[in-house]
């Protein structure tokens, strides 16, 4: 039998075989191999895990309006490289994602440099230029291709205008992402309160600035039986209101990002801003939270948040350089740093990062069963990378993790049965 590629002695959970694909789906996993079956491509998959295109729900590509930070094409570029094989990107660009020409723009550049992907999914402005005051026009925004409806920046204030949007978009069929900060109590702040915010002479953002606007938006969430998404939760208070939400079966969904699992508030001292991300990298206990929380499904997604911005930008004084962490290209290995120190395994790494972001937003997903698209990629478990900003595709290299050496690394990665990237070595 011919195959369009076959991919040879590839380990998947754990069991050596040959993975066949036949126009751009999977056909199927021959555990122990099979020489009854040649490819028209053959890739040697010696040495490497073979895991499914990784979902990232929460990106922020910049483009149009800010493209010296990142645009489409780097940012995509950072993607596949580091396993994602789709991306759902945030509205707060210049102009706003808030109406079709955005949208339509924004996936055509995708097109235009990713003809075969890794694929974009926009994420349509809450409201008008994401002001807060009035709802953007969202029917227009699903039918231009928007697959999800997100503040994320700017958190909405009044509570009456975001119980419509999330009436609305739910009659669209979409989720609304909500960014979780109560303003009035995280203005002006510029790293978690506590004793190191003291020390250092920094202005605080309290825990209760997130877990009040979490608290809120489950209750919406379970009076008016929609489902809400809530983006990087970052501390122990939200996750036992989310716990409490799951208990009572209220159709709330999360998401914390690697950077809340692997770093606490520490990382600030020196005032380095590369640390500087909203909501701000909590303590240690509130880590040791979302650690427990991801292991046991009270948050259900990881996504990156990935906030590129230029090194002009954060080589600045603290109180002035913007909030966030560029996480494309470091988020797999980070994560897989997590699995080698026994914090979740690598089954949970897939959930989080694979079958749970599919599930909520309606994304095809590979899960290696016959007919599923051929989205996956070579992993390599002993590969050792030290970040640097050269081995970064993301034009934003402004990640705590610079100077440290991870694990694991993507060394080829198909889409729909296509290479579509290979790390030169
Ligand atoms: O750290 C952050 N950066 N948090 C946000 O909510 C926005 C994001 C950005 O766009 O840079
Ligand atoms: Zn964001």
């Amino acid at each position: 039998m011919q195959a369009d590629l076959v991919i040879r002695n590839v380990v998947l959970n754990g069991e050596p075989g040959d993975l066949i694909v036949q126009q751009g789906r999977i056909e199927e996993f021959v555990p122990g191999g099979t020489e009854s079956v040649q490819g028209k491509e053959e890739f040697d998959g010696q040495g490497f895990f073979l895991w499914p295109s990784l979902i990232d729900v929460h990106v922020h590509l910049r483009e149009p309006g800010f493209e010296y930070k990142e645009d489409i094409n780097s940012g995509l570029k950072a993607a596949i490289a580091g396993g994602f094989g789709q991306v759902m990107a945030m509205a707060n660009t210049n102009p706003v994602n808030d109406s079709a020409s955005v949208t339509e723009f924004m996936l055509e550049q995708a097109r235009k440099f990713h003809p075969h992907g890794p694929f974009l999914h926009p994420i349509g402005a809450l409201t008008r230029g994401l002001a807060g005051k009035e709802l953007s026009p969202m029917a227009e925004l699903a039918r231009a291709g928007c697959r999800a409806f997100s503040n994320d920046g700017l958190p909405v204030e009044n509570n009456e205008l975001f119980r419509r949007a999330v009436e609305y978009s739910s009659d669209l069929g979409l989720k609304v992402i909500d960014h979780c900060e109560d303003v009035s109590l995280s203005e002006g702040g510029l790293m978690n309160e506590g004793e190191i915010s003291s020390y250092l002479g920094l202005k605080g953002i309290p825990v209760v600035a997130e877990s009040l606007q979490v608290a809120r938006d489950i209750l919406m969430a379970a009076y008016l039986d929609t489902p809400i998404h809530l983006a990087h939760i970052s501390c122990r208070q939200s996750v036992e209101l989310i716990a409490w939400a799951k208990q009572k079966s209220i159709p709330i969904t999360a998401e914390t990002c690697p950077h809340y699992l692997v770093w606490d508030e520490s990382r600030v001292q020196g005032y380095n801003t590369l640390a500087k991300v909203n909501p701000p990298l909590r303590t240690r206990d509130d880590v040791l939270a979302l650690q427990q929380a991801v292991r046991e499904k009270v948050i259900d997604v990881l996504a990156t948040d990935h906030a590129p911005h230029a090194e002009f930008e954060k080589d600045v004084p603290f109180g002035e350089a913007p909030n966030g962490i560029s996480g494309l290209d470091t988020a797999l290995s980070l994560c897989f740093g997590l699995v080698l120190d026994g914090v979740f395994d690598n089954d949970d790494l897939i959930r989080l990062f694979v079958n749970a972001p599919s599930e909520i937003f309606d994304l095809e997903a590979n899960t290696f069963q016959k007919g599923d698209v051929a989205d996956f990629f070579l992993f390599a478990p002993e590969a050792e990378w030290e970040v640097r900003p050269e081995a970064m595709f993301s034009r934003g290299k402004n990640t705590p993790a610079l100077g440290q050496k991870l694990r694991g690394r993507v060394m080829a990665h198909f889409l729909r049965g296509r290479l579509v990237f290979e790390r030169a070595i």
